[in-house]
């Protein structure tokens, strides 16, 4: 059976999909990290999806690279998935194309405001680029755009950050997915990133007032194509037997 482990940033983003796939939580086997579980199955595919959960001092939910690192590396141990997938919300430019609730697969991952100019190595290490060739072929089959999913830890955008973001042809600005590429490849397990458009960077209004306006509606979105994707999944597992 094929294990796929989701690492989804918030309850919010989470919801729908834990919903719709009837997934139950199960304890993490560290109880200091605020990570949470839920595990359940889809079509043959053992599913389980961890979210960063609360931040005990500020009672938010944990966003950023700093959470997503942590969390990864929990649920590869935890779970040891055949692939991992990314799902999520993200910025995005309205003079790229982009509108609220489009839906992306990340043909490769960066960060943009890890800016290291100390020679080649450290420039190159700072924006670590992740290419990731599955999902070209399941955005193909899923009728879905691949953008490059640009990581960083802000919410709002400096005119250097937006100066780096408008280098990509088509962005999904985010807080987790470089973060997430990094402990996946140490492990070797495949990585899909898919993102839903809550807000428009370059629009006249601010983007938290877009994204907490549009948050339930893209993540009921990104619901409905993560099941796409497992259904292809689901396909692809039983074809392979
Ligand atoms: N998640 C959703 N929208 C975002 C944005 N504009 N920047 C970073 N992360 C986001």
């Amino acid at each position: 059976m094929q294990r796929i482990t989701m690492i989804v940033a918030m309850k919010q983003e989470a919801a729908p999909i834990i919903k719709h796939l009837n997934l139950s939580e199960v304890k993490m086997q560290d109880p200091v990290l605020t990570c949470q579980a839920f595990q359940g199955n889809y079509k043959g595919l053992d599913i389980s999806l961890v979210v960063n959960g609360t931040d005990r001092e500020y009672n938010v939910e944990s966003v950023g690279t700093q959470p997503a690192t942590i969390t990864t590396l929990e649920a590869i141990r935890q779970f040891t998935p055949d692939l991992l997938i990314n799902a999520g919300t993200c910025g995005a430019f309205k003079d790229k194309g982009s509108a609220i609730g489009d839906v992306y697969m990340g043909e490769r991952i960066r960060y943009f405001d890890r800016r290291i100019p100390l020679g080649e190595n450290y420039f190159a290490y700072g924006d670590g680029s992740y290419e990731s060739v599955l999902a070209q072929n399941y955005a193909t089959r899923l009728g879905l755009k691949g953008a490059v999913v640009c990581t960083g830890n802000s919410l709002d955008m400096s005119p250097t950050d937006e100066a780096i973001l408008r280098e990509e042809p088509l962005v999904a600005k985010e807080m987790e997915a470089a973060a997430i590429a990094a402990v996946a490849k140490m492990y070797k397990t495949p990585l899909l990133a898919i993102k839903s458009v809550t807000d428009l960077v370059d629009d006249e209004c601010t983007t938290a007032e877009q994204f907490l306006a549009n948050l339930a509606r893209a993540s009921e979105l990104l619901q409905q194509n993560v099941f796409k994707l497992l259904d292809v999944l689901s396909k692809d597992a039983k074809s392979a037997v």
